[in-house]
């Protein structure tokens, strides 16, 4: 085999995890068709081919607008479970061994779907994921950053009932002019009720959006933090403290983060000794799932089998697993990689 059939092969059997994924962001385009045809919802294109050609977007809220509007056909807690199993099906095709599921339940109770609805359907389909497809499986509660923080404390307030099933809360949407601090009191909250805490930050936003997610959000990871570069005690803080960003390379080139991929600032926050993970984002929307992040990766950058190793050891490192199964997964890595 060439290198590059080399580390295609590589990248297909390496075990990988996923953490940061939005879970309505894997509605694919037929599979939106359907449900709203099983729901009897109109939706504003003809088809699938006028719906994917819309997926041209500009920014971040270019693709929050679309994303909002598929959200409506989804309305069942059969909805939710058939989503959640197709996502785990089509990953667990792709080796994904672990993955960290965000959820915006403000996107449909806002539609009059109850919380219990939404939740009890995702988390059947990852209860059969783990047994049947062996992907384990957490699950993060998101709040919408363009609502208000009233809005968030009722969602953590609805959520109460399902603690048990849900690792920690995130935060997402539309990021400029919506800081982390806004949101400071409702995570205390939901600190306070065992939860750990993620948060979107320096995707679109400035790198004081990823300082105050730390300091007063006191949160576990960064979700993107590929704008940190921007701000040299930053990044030399993030590296000291191992503070993971869960970087999507096909998100950031497809909403115009970077141009393209071989401006991603992926290389230069592995060479400053930042835990980098690559994820997939909304992959029905971004054109990929995990190995096509990967791939786009690897083309641009060529990396070496080293590297994949270092990005795989640290989201073992950066997720919410138990020690055992970070230690199994570890050796399983390592495994792949030595061929
Ligand atoms: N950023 C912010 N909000 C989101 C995203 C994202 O990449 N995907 C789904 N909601
Ligand atoms: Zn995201």
């Amino acid at each position: 085999m060439n290198k590059k059939a080399e580390i295609e092969a590589l990248i297909q059997r390496l075990p990988k995890l996923e953490l940061h994924l939005h879970i309505e962001g894997t509605l694919e385009p037929e599979q939106l068709f359907a449900f709203a045809r099983r729901n009897q919802v109109a939706l504003a294109y003809p088809d699938v081919d006028s719906l994917r050609a819309a997926y041209d977007f500009n920014n971040l809220q270019s693709f929050l607008d679309l994303y909002y509007q598929g959200t409506a056909v989804l309305q069942t807690a059969q909805d939710f479970f058939d989503l959640t199993l197709a996502y785990l099906e089509r990953v667990a095709a792709q080796n994904v061994v672990h993955t960290e599921i965000f959820f915006d339940p403000q996107s449909h109770t806002a539609r009059g779907i109850a919380f219990g609805t939404v939740i009890d359907g995702i988390t059947r389909a990852l209860a059969e994921g783990e047994t049947r497809l062996g992907v384990s499986s957490r699950l993060i509660m998101c709040f919408l950053r363009h609502l208000d923080e009233k809005d968030a404390f009722a969602t953590l307030a609805q959520a109460e009932p399902y603690l048990d099933r849900i690792a920690a809360v995130g935060l997402d949407s539309s990021e400029v002019g919506h800081p982390p601090c806004k949101f400071e009191r409702v995570f205390a909250a939901a600190r306070e009720h065992g939860l750990l805490a993620v948060a979107h930050a320096g995707e679109e936003g400035p790198p004081e959006y990823i300082w105050e997610a730390l300091d007063r959000l006191k949160v576990s990871r960064i979700d993107h933090g590929v704008r940190c570069v921007e701000d040299a005690k930053l990044v030399a803080r993030l590296a000291e403290e191992g503070v993971p960003l869960t970087v999507c390379p096909l998100s950031n080139v497809r909403l115009k983060v970077f141009p393209d991929m071989r401006h991603h600032t992926l290389p230069r926050i592995l060479e400053a000794g930042i835990k980098a993970t690559v994820n997939s984002d909304d992959p029905a929307y971004f054109g990929g799932y995990m190995n096509e992040n990967f791939e786009a990766v690897q083309q641009a950058f060529g990396f070496d089998p080293e590297t994949w190793l270092t990005l795989s050891l640290n989201a073992v490192e950066a997720s919410f697993l138990e020690p055992e199964a970070k230690a199994r997964i570890t050796s399983a890595m390592r495994q792949a990689v030595a061929g």
